[in-house]
């Protein structure tokens, strides 16, 4: 049988979403990946959500000149405020974060609290809880937005400091008060903080990385529609970037826990114009 060839989009605001891809990757390291990360924009977990759908949709407009086979809004905040929008007008299936962490959680959680940290846009758009609901009507589900976690992981605060600590400590002490069994890493970024969370949540709460869960729902997606890429060579990532690449070089070695060779500048006119194959030939 011959394989699907053609790559897997993935988006996000910036740098977090290569957590998901370094997920992606870990299942499917015969794809190929074109990545874009709106680091001229970044962040979007403080602005509106009309906003983040318009950047997501203008996002997709660019990636659908690679002719993926489907696209993952690898960002929390995207994938809360502009999944159904994105679903309602591409051609191809998108993939959000929100579902398969939502649906992994209401899991494991068993009838008990689930707790779900995120950015303030992700959290005020109650997505989360409404994905939830929708497995399990009566799940009770404690929210707490923890903004600090995504420039501390973005400038390579590691979880031993003490800075990290005592943020972590602060934000989630009261979360861990309400006793719950789960805790969803609902942020890109947060699994670079997985080890400082653990310290404060304790072995008796499980931690849900929506990165990881993300990454099996497009393995089961693409095997059930028989697009998987053949397995005789390994999947290429390229990384579009709208504003400098060489921070994204260098910061995003540790989010993809690997380096990043193959970055490009894309420029507000080929952004839009969606035609950077164009001027790549
Ligand atoms: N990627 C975003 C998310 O997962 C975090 C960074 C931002 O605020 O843009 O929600």
């Amino acid at each position: 049988m011959i394989g699907d060839g053609r790559c897997i989009g993935v988006f996000d605001s910036g740098i977090g979403g290569l957590t998901v891809v370094r997920e992606l990757r870990r299942r499917l390291p015969n794809e190929d990946i074109v990545y874009f990360g709106d680091t001229a924009r970044v962040p979007y977990g403080i602005k509106s959500s009309e906003t983040v759908t318009r950047f997501a949709h203008e996002t997709c407009d660019f990636l659908l000149q690679f002719d993926p086979k489907m696209i993952v809004v690898a960002c929390n905040t995207a994938s809360a405020a502009a999944l159904p929008a994105l679903e309602a007008s591409l051609s191809v299936p998108v993939c959000g974060v929100v579902e398969p962490g939502a649906k992994e959680a209401v899991l494991l959680a068993n009838g008990h609290s689930i707790a779900v940290v995120a950015t303030e846009a992700t959290i005020n758009s109650d997505a989360y809880r409404r994905a939830m609901k929708r497995y399990q009507p009566d799940a009770r589900v404690i929210q707490k937005p923890c903004p600090l976690f995504v420039p501390l992981a973005e400038e390579g605060r590691r979880c031993e400091d003490p800075i990290t600590r005592s943020v972590v400590r602060d934000y989630l002490e009261p979360v861990v008060r309400l006793d719950p069994k789960v805790l969803v890493l609902g942020c890109t970024h947060y699994p670079l903080l997985k080890g400082a969370i653990e310290e404060v949540t304790g072995p008796d709460i499980q931690l849900v990385d929506s990165g990881e869960q993300t990454a099996k729902a497009v393995v089961l997606h693409l095997k059930s529609v028989g697009a998987l890429a053949d397995a005789d060579e390994p999947g290429r990532l390229s990384c579009y970037v709208s504003d400098n690449p060489q921070r994204f070089r260098e910061l995003g070695q540790r989010f993809l826990d690997h380096p990043i060779v193959d970055v490009t500048w894309i420029s507000p006119e080929q952004f839009f114009a969606c035609d950077v194959k164009v001027n790549a030939e």
